[in-house]
C-alpha cells in the first residue's frame, strides 16, 4: 500500500479568543472540475483554494464586523505550507487597497515549502531513527530519492528502479509504523483496515492512537451528520480522502517558500514549526529551508539555538532570525503536533500570538 504524503491539511484562523479550524484531510490541491468552468480561464486550484479563503474572510468580517479589529493569526499544517502564505499573500494584496485584514502573523506546522527539500529529508529521517538499513539508505539517496519516486507516481510512470527501491523502503519500515510519528503506535484496526469496528482504548496509552477511526465512525452518524446540516453528496460515507474530488497533484512541486519570503519581507512574522517524530515533511527539510530563508534575506539570528522549555523539561529547540521568522521544534510530537504533545504545542501557540521567543528557561 501506498501512502500519501500526507494526511492532514488544517487551517486555522484565530481571531483572538475566536478560533476557526477547517481540516481538509488528504491532500494535493484539488482542482480540474472547477478549473475548467465554461468561459473561465483556467486557474489551478491553489489559487482558488486562496481566493476563496479570502472571500470568505471577507464575508465573515462582513457578518461579525465586531471582531475587524482585532489582531489575525492564521496557522495549519501540511500541504497549509502552500495554502496558508498564498492566503497571507492575498490578504496584504487586499489590505493595499481596503485595510481589512489586521493579519499579525502566521504559522506553519511540518509544513511543505520545498518539494525536493522536504521529501528527500525522508530518507536521513528513516534511517537515523533505525527504520531502515545503510543499504537501502544509500539506494534511497543514490538510485531514488523519494521526490523523484512522488514525482513519477503522480505522473503515473513509477521506473523500476524506484519502484524497486520503495518497495525495499516499505518492506524495511512496515506498515506498523506510523509514518506521522515514528515512535508512536499504529491503531491496528486501522492497519487491518477495520475501520468500522470502533476500538477500545488501549491501557497505558494516554494517546488514542485509534482517534482518527473514532473520527470517522462519529461523522458518519446519521445524528451527527443532522446536527452539522452535512449532507453526503455523490458518496455514500465521509471519508477522509474521497475520490469525488480531483487533486491536482502537481501544484505539490511549486515551491511556496518564495511566497512565505515575501510575506516575510512585507512585515509578517513566520513562525516554521515541526513534530520532530514526523518522517512525512521531517524537521530537517524544515529547519534546512528556513535557516536559507533567514540567509536570502539577510537576517540575523536574534535568538540562537537552543532549547524551549514547557514545564520543567525541553519541549524542542528554537531559533529566530531578524525577530520575524522563527524556527522551532516541538520534541516527541507528530506531523499534527498538538495529538501527540498538547502541553507543549500549547506554549509553542501562545509564544506564536504573544510574539514572544519559547520559554528560555523554567
Ligand atoms: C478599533 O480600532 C480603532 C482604531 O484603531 C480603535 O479606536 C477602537 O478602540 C478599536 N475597537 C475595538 C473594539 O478594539
Ligand atoms: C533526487 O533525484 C533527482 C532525480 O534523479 C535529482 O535530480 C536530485 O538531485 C536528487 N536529489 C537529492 C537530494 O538527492
Amino acid at each position: 500500500m501506498l501512502s500519501l504524503p500526507w494526511k492532514t491539511v488544517a487551517l486555522g484562523l484565530s481571531l483572538l479568543g475566536v478560533w476557526f479550524s477547517v481540516e481538509v484531510e488528504c491532500f494535493p490541491a484539488l482542482f480540474d472540475r472547477i478549473s475548467e468552468l465554461p468561459g473561465q480561464p483556467k486557474v489551478g486550484f491553489q489559487q482558488y483554494s486562496a481566493r476563496d479563503n479570502l472571500v470568505f474572510l471577507q464575508n465573515w468580517f462582513l457578518k461579525f464586523p465586531q471582531y475587524r479589529n482585532r489582531s489575525l493569526f492564521i496557522t495549519g499544517e501540511s500541504y497549509a505550507g502552500h495554502y496558508i502564505p498564498q492566503l497571507a499573500e492575498l490578504m496584504i494584496q487586499y489590505n493595499k487597497k481596503h485595510k481589512l485584514f489586521n493579519l499579525k502573523g502566521i504559522a506553519l506546522g511540518n509544513p511543505v515549502l520545498e518539494f525536493a527539500t522536504d521529501f528527500n529529508s525522508r530518507a536521513e529521517f528513516f534511517w537515523s531513527h533505525g527504520l531502515i538499513s545503510d543499504s537501502t539508505y544509500k539506494m534511497f539517496t543514490t538510485s531514488c530519492n523519494y521526490s523523484r519516486y512522488v514525482s513519477e507516481y503522480y505522473r503515473g510512470a513509477v521506473s523500476p528502479i524506484c519502484s524497486r527501491v520503495m518497495s525495499q523502503v516499505s518492506t524495511e519500515t512496515s506498515r506498523f509504523v506510523d509514518k506521522y510519528d515514528v515512535t508512536l503506535d499504529v491503531c491496528i484496526s486501522s492497519v487491518f483496515s477495520q475501520s468500522n469496528v470502533l476500538t477500545p482504548q488501549q491501557v497505558g496509552e494516554t494517546i488514542d492512537v485509534c482517534v482518527e477511526d473514532e473520527t470517522v465512525n462519529y461523522l458518519n452518524r446519521q445524528d451527527v451528520q443532522k446536527a452539522l446540516r452535512a449532507r453526503l453528496l455523490g458518496i455514500r460515507k465521509w471519508t477522509v480522502c474521497s475520490n469525488v474530488l480531483d487533486y491536482e497533484l502537481l501544484d505539490l512541486e511549486i515551491p511556496s517558500i518564495t511566497i512565505v519570503s515575501q510575506l516575510v519581507k512585507a512585515g509578517i512574522p513566520v513562525m516554521v514549526y515541526s513534530g520532530d517524530q514526523d518522517s512525512v515533511i521531517p524537521l530537517t527539510g524544515s529547519r534546512t529551508l528556513v535557516n536559507q530563508l533567514a540567509k536570502e534575506l539577510g537576517l540575523k539570528t536574534t535568538v540562537p539555538y537552543r532549547v524551549w522549555f514547557e514545564g520543567q523539561q525541553v519541549g524542542g529547540w528554537t531559533q529566530v532570525y531578524g525577530n520575524i521568522l522563527s524556527f522551532a521544534t516541538i520534541r516527541g510530537a507528530s506531523h499534527e503536533a498538538p495529538f501527540s504533545q498538547p502541553e507543549r504545542s500549547l506554549v509553542l501557540f501562545k509564544s506564536f500570538l504573544e510574539g514572544r521567543p519559547l520559554p528560555e528557561a523554567f
